[in-house]
């Protein structure tokens, strides 16, 4: 992360107002924190109902950013308001969960279209410079069975849950709405982000890391949907705010959609082991692959180096290690409704 404050191209975003939706999350506060540091004045809208307040806490978006406004995406004068003051937008806010989203397309719907229409309604006649628009690798479907896919940004887009539908709908809404006019953009595919200070959120089948260590942690199976044998492309949360600050400025991205991975697959079977080995005695449950849970696949990196001058600079063991211990330092970190989960009855596994 050092690297990030020695960019010449981030020095733009010194004493620049970024406003960054979905601020006070777990990406859009590392966001935060890192534009702090570069010296540009971070406005934040979010609602702050993601997470409960001890987790919120733990994000301090309040320590980083100069104004936080309690809000919706949706909020039509509390939008503009904060795009006219803006010199540069990060469109995080999002029904970020992809379970959550099958379960409640409603408000997917509101969060994520309806939301993202009344920020570009408001950019369009703002001074905005840039607008990078968070998307997710959702967007490029299943995957394939037997074998991980790398994605490209090019290849065709087959959504398989309503969270990747209203990620694809949002891209081309950028590009409708924002190609041609005095503000630019970037789209930014994330993949699977993990790292301290993550936390699953219930009823969820993402974000392997949280919920394998925790299990772990708390003495129980380790839980493997599916067997564990999706695929994922785990980058880390400082490494994404990283990649998201330089898709403000580099120029080559503008107008641009870029994969923002690692460029390596791991499978979740794999990734439970990295955690497995900081835990003596641990086991395995297998459990069925959830609606919408792709099989997965990696990135094809070549866009996010040529264009963006980014690769990412922590590898997933040392990540999964700094959570681990993140994680034994912070017990309060572990939710209640974690906790009280039951026992799974599911198949018990050979560690
Ligand atoms: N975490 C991942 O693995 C991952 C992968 C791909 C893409 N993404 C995308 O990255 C972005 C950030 O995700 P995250 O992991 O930090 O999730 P998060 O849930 O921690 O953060 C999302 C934030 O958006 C806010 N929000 C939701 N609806 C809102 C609304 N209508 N108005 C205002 N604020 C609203 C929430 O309160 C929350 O603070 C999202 O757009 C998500 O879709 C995340």
């Amino acid at each position: 992360m050092a690297d990030v404050y020695c960019d010449p191209r981030l020095r733009e975003l010194a004493g620049a107002r970024v406003l960054v939706t979905g601020g006070g999350g777990l990406v859009g506060s590392r966001i935060v924190a890192q534009l702090a540091a570069l010296g540009a004045h971070a406005l934040v809208l979010d609602r702050f109902d993601a997470y409960p307040h001890p987790v919120r806490d733990r994000f301090q978006v309040d320590r980083h950013a100069e104004k936080v406004v309690l809000g919706d995406v949706r909020e039509r004068a509390a939008v503009k308001w904060l795009a006219g003051r803006a010199d540069f937008v990060v469109h995080a806010a999002a029904y970020a969960d992809v379970a959550a989203c099958t379960r409640r397309p409603d408000t997917a719907f509101a969060a994520n279209v309806h939301g993202t229409q009344t920020l570009l309604d408001a950019v369009v006649e703002s001074p905005v410079k840039r607008l990078v628009f968070v998307s997710s690798a959702a967007v490029y479907g299943d995957g394939a069975p037997g074998g991980a896919p790398r994605f490209t940004e090019e290849q065709p887009l087959t959504p398989i849950s309503v969270y990747a539908n209203t990620k694809l709908w949002g891209e081309h809404q950028v590009r409708l709405m924002l190609g041609g006019t005095a503000t630019g953009f970037s789209i930014v595919r994330y993949f699977s982000v993990y790292g301290d200070p993550q936390v699953p959120k219930p009823g969820s089948h993402s974000w392997m890391v949280p919920w394998l260590a925790m299990f772990a942690e708390t003495g129980r199976p380790l839980r493997l949907n599916g067997g564990g044998r999706q695929v994922r492309d785990m980058v880390h949360v400082e490494d994404i705010a990283h990649a998201t600050v330089l898709a403000l400025v580099a120029d080559r991205a503008a107008g641009q959609t870029v994969n923002i991975g690692t460029g390596i697959p791991t499978s979740v079977r794999e990734i439970a082991e990295l955690i497995a080995a900081r835990y003596p005695d641990v086991t395995y449950v297998n459990t069925p692959r959830p609606e919408g849970d792709p099989r997965g696949g990696f990135a094809d990196t070549r866009r996010a180096a040529d264009l963006l001058g980014w690769q990412p600079t922590i590898p997933l063991a040392e990540g999964i290690g700094r959570y681990v211990t993140w994680l034994r330092t912070t017990p309060d970190a572990i939710p209640d409704w974690f906790t009280a989960m039951p026992a799974t009855s599911a198949t018990v596994l050979a560690a």
